[in-house]
């Protein structure tokens, strides 16, 4: 695992921006997982900048997101699907028939769920997956408990999640109780992992992260066992690592 340790958040998203269009160039069809969250916001900000003004393409680019709340149609302002649309694919060549993003509202969500898992593997699976972390350690919707072998299913929010993710809704009794979600088991299956994280509120979980055991109570520390992973972080979600990563 290589731990990038960065001045400050801004450093971060641009850094991993950067390994991102280094990927693209190198492979312009390659297959991207994608995560949404506060987290990626200023990445996604640098590869609208990138394609604007460096020509970066991503007519070729397949895409799948991790995960979607379960009841939220794609025109919900707060559905996952809806915040992919605004911050990322309608200001880039991406062709909307290579985009791929849980279905909340889908009639048989196990079934659903498999053909997902089958589209990724059809499209020869993912190069490179984007992550997120959760204060409590979840990556996509794993939250602490998941088998880390899981694949995409539902999944019930912790509470602490719905807590974390309640400043997007009007309140808590809004944020959704179930979402579709990549499992930890499909996302280890990505040949490259790159997980994000800034401020102080994410240190306790990078620290489980990168310096604790493995185990399901932090779905987050499976990455240690992915053979290229790659974490990003600002100083402040460095903060209580004992050791020193000096990255690149
Ligand atoms: C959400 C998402 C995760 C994300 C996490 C952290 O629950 N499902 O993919 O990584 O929360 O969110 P944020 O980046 O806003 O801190």
């Amino acid at each position: 695992m290589l731990v990038v340790t960065k001045d400050n958040f801004d450093e971060v998203s641009k850094e991993a921006a950067k390994l991102l269009a280094t990927l693209l160039r190198r492979k312009p069809d390659c297959v991207l997982g994608l995560a949404t969250g506060s987290t990626p916001l200023g990445m996604y900000k640098e590869l609208i900048r990138l394609h604007k003004e460096e020509g970066l393409d991503f007519s070729k680019v397949i895409t799948f997101n991790l995960d979607e709340y379960v009841g939220l149609p794609p025109s919900h302002s707060q559905s996952y699907h809806y915040f992919m649309w605004e911050n990322l694919f309608k200001h880039i060549n991406v062709d909307p028939r290579h985009v791929h993003i849980p279905m909340g509202m889908a009639e048989n969500i196990d079934e659903f769920c498999q053909w997902y898992e089958e589209k990724i593997e059809e499209c020869g699976g993912i190069d490179l997956q984007i992550l997120g972390i959760g204060a409590n350690g979840h990556i996509a919707f794993n939250e602490p408990g998941s088998s880390l072998g899981s694949r995409t299913r539902i999944k019930t929010l912790s509470d602490k999640t719905c807590e974390d993710n309640a400043r997007f809704f009007e309140n808590k009794d809004e944020v959704p109780r179930y979402a579709i979600t990549m499992g930890v088991g499909t996302i280890m299956q990505a040949r490259e992992l790159l997980l994000m994280a800034g401020g102080a509120a994410k240190a306790d979980a990078i620290k489980a992260t990168v310096e604790g055991p493995v185990m399901a109570k932090y779905p987050a520390t499976i990455v240690q066992l992915h053979q290229f992973a790659t974490v990003v972080i600002d100083s402040a979600a460095a903060s209580k690592l004992d050791g020193s990563y000096s990255g690149f």
